[in-house]
């Protein structure tokens, strides 16, 4: 029973917090003809609440958000399930890359085949690199992600045949952003891999997340970007649980995200190119230093506030406490870079992905 209380608590907790994205090809600003050549098809995208544009509405679980205030400075108003006032990083990537203005989630929305040919997400709120993460709240485990992608291809083959379905496979930008639930929640709120010390929870952690980078290259993408940890312990969520009175960033958490981002970013040169996966190019996506920042030095960014979130209190907000009937959003959510206590508003995404695009191009 100790431990469904922990899940229970958990619940309220979840939910990544990390954001990203990571692109290459096309400078932002080129000409037509240069902008053309590399512009890839599709994008398409695995992970958690960061990228998830409303999968897990069609999921039997509490890590939702299809209600307002969600949504609230979304064309129509609409809470798509997207966890944020209004965009996401997935679809700002999309429309940076010019592709398209909202990358749609794969389940529960009536897709085109527009939508289809360029590319979709398939994130899900709550999941991690460890297969528990998802298990915990009853979302998509990645591995569940990748067998919706293996139907997904199913349906492009049908569309454009298989030769040019394999040409969009091949060419596309792939972004997975995870990992942020796995020590935030899994491992920091749960009991559940306390069998393990942090560094060979991390160490399995990076070793989940290779296994699930060869086994999307084994589905024909190459051009596969891999965001690592925010710092955690800055997120207020866990300032509320464990940075004391005065809410201060945990220490630990932000430590736990260091460690973790360091050996991602060795296996991800590892495996870059490398033998094991030829023709991969694959990207390291460092958050934690622009957030870092972002969270540091708000009036840079246009920021009053960094350390809460703008709906409700700020301090506890998070998916179903989040809500029109007893929370309500700040009055201006563009001056606070957290929407809730675990993800940042669209104007905090739109700053963050300006400062990844910059460092790591399109
Ligand atoms: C770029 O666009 C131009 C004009 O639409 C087209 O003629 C050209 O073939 C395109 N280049 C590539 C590499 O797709
Ligand atoms: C709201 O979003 C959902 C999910 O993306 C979509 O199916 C629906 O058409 C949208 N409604 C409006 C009014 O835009
Ligand atoms: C992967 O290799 C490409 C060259 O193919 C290089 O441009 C890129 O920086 C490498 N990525 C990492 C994370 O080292």
């Amino acid at each position: 029973m100790a431990s469904k209380r922990a899940v229970s608590r958990s619940l309220l907790l979840v939910i990544a917090t990390a954001v990203l994205v990571r692109p290459f090809c096309c400078a932002v600003d080129a000409p037509t003809s240069a902008a053309n050549q590399t512009r890839p098809p599709a994008l398409f995208v695995f992970g958690d609440s960061i990228v998830d544009p409303g999968n897990n509405n069609a999921l039997t679980t509490l890590i939702r958000c299809n209600f307002p205030p969600y949504g609230q400075d979304f064309p129509g108003h609409n809470a798509t399930g997207r966890f944020s006032n209004g965009r996401v990083p997935s679809d700002i990537l999309a429309s940076r890359l010019g592709i398209k203005e909202y990358l749609p989630a794969y389940l529960g929305t009536q897709l085109s085949d527009f939508d289809l040919l360029t590319g979709v997400s398939f994130a899900s709120g709550g999941c991690g690199f460890d297969p528990l993460t998802a298990e915990l709240v009853s979302v998509l485990t990645m591995d569940n992600q990748l067998d919706l992608f293996k139907e997904y291809k199913e349906k492009l083959k049908r569309i454009t045949g298989a030769r040019r379905a394999g040409e969009i496979v091949a060419t596309s930008v792939y972004m997975v952003v995870t990992g942020t639930d796995d020590l935030a929640n899994t491992y920091f709120t749960t009991p559940f891999r306390r069998d393990y010390d942090l560094e060979s929870y991390i160490e399995f952690v990076v070793r989940c997340a290779s296994d699930f980078i060869k086994k999307l290259y084994g589905h024909g993408a190459r051009r596969i970007n891999v965001a690592g940890a925010p710092p955690i312990g800055c997120v207020p969520s866990q300032r509320t649980n464990a940075g004391g009175l005065e809410r201060d960033c945990v220490p630990l958490y932000n430590q736990a995200s260091v460690v973790l981002n360091a050996a991602l970013e060795k296996e991800i040169k590892r495996l870059n190119g490398s033998a094991e996966l030829p023709g991969s190019v694959l990207k390291y996506i460092d958050l934690y230093t622009p957030l870092l920042d972002m969270i540091q030095r708000p009036g840079a960014y246009g920021f009053d506030v960094t350390n809460r979130g703008c709906c409700g209190t700020g301090v506890f907000e998070v998916t179903m406490m989040c809500n029109r009937y007893t929370a309500h959003p700040c009055r201006d959510p563009s001056k606070f870079l957290f929407w809730d206590t675990y993800h940042l508003t669209e104007r905090g995404y739109e700053l963050l992905m300006e400062q990844i695009i910059n460092r790591y191009g399109l």
